[in-house]
């Protein structure tokens, strides 16, 4: 996959080719992240990419030029490199949610890129002319896309094939299935009177699946109910849901 980043810092952006699962990625070709500054695009001495809002206000809006020429370089360099044309996203709160599913079908795109907006955003008419979407990571406000972006590019590199060492370890995390994460335990068996539940020693795999399946289930109703509002569960799912809730229910009367 190519990834090009619009980005005022692009010294953070590569600091995700540094370490990590999107560095070993570069590493193995399986990805190519290049960066491009608007700040070269300005012709002005002082290097202006940004000038305050029309109607007053606090902060500084990023101008129609140079992003849109930054644009343009990046688009003509991942096209050349691709064929097809590539979608320009913009990170922003306004955004639609970044969610795994988004992210499942970003991973299934050759390009992306991404434009990270500074200070209170970027001139409306860059935005109808240049861009193609907008992505949110939540509802939260941060200094500049870049963080957002660096969110983006690692949840979604870790999805290609060949990225994880073990395939299966993407498959399994939160969300793959609608269902958040069941609960990991390694060595010790014991730690401060605590042990591992006996069934992911009982080397039963049909049990230690059902278990994990009982746990997410459990997990999400507790934890996330939002996400289990458009799930159909099958009449097993129910009942190890209803399992779950009777034994969270005796472990919550005992520690009353
Ligand atoms: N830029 C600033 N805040 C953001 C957010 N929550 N998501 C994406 N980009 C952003």
């Amino acid at each position: 996959m190519r990834i090009d980043v619009v980005t005022l810092f692009p010294e953070l952006v590569q600091s995700l080719a540094q370490d990590g699962v999107v560095g070993r990625a570069i590493v193995d070709e399986r990805v190519q992240l290049a960066t491009w500054n608007p700040r070269d695009d300005a012709k002005d001495k002082h290097r202006t990419v940004d000038d305050r809002p029309y109607g007053g206000g606090p902060g500084m809006v990023m101008k129609v030029e140079p992003l849109r020429t930054t644009i343009g370089r990046a688009k003509a360099a991942a096209t050349e490199m691709a064929g097809s044309p590539v979608k320009v996203s913009l990170l922003s709160p306004q955004g639609q949610r970044l969610t795994q599913d988004a992210v499942r079908e970003l991973a299934q795109r050759q390009r992306l890129l991404l434009v990270c907006g500074r200070y209170e955003g970027i001139d409306e008419r860059l935005v109808a002319a240049e861009i193609d979407e907008e992505w949110s990571i939540g509802d939260y406000v941060l200094s500049g896309g870049e963080l957002a972006a660096m969110v983006m590019v690692d949840a979604v590199v870790r999805l290609l094939p060949g990225v994880l060492g073990h395939e299966q370890s993407a498959e399994q995390d939160s969300f793959v299935d609608g269902l958040l994460d069941c609960p990991h335990y390694t060595r010790p068996e014991e730690f401060e009177g605590h042990a591992v539940p006996g069934v992911l020693l009982s080397g039963d795999h049909g049990a230690i699946e059902r278990w994990r399946l009982k746990q997410a289930l459990g997990r999400t109703w507790t934890r996330r109910r939002d996400l289990m509002e458009h799930k159909e569960l099958t009449p097993d799912m129910k009942k190890l849901l209803d399992e779950y809730l009777n034994e969270y229910d005796s472990e919550q009367d005992e520690a009353e």
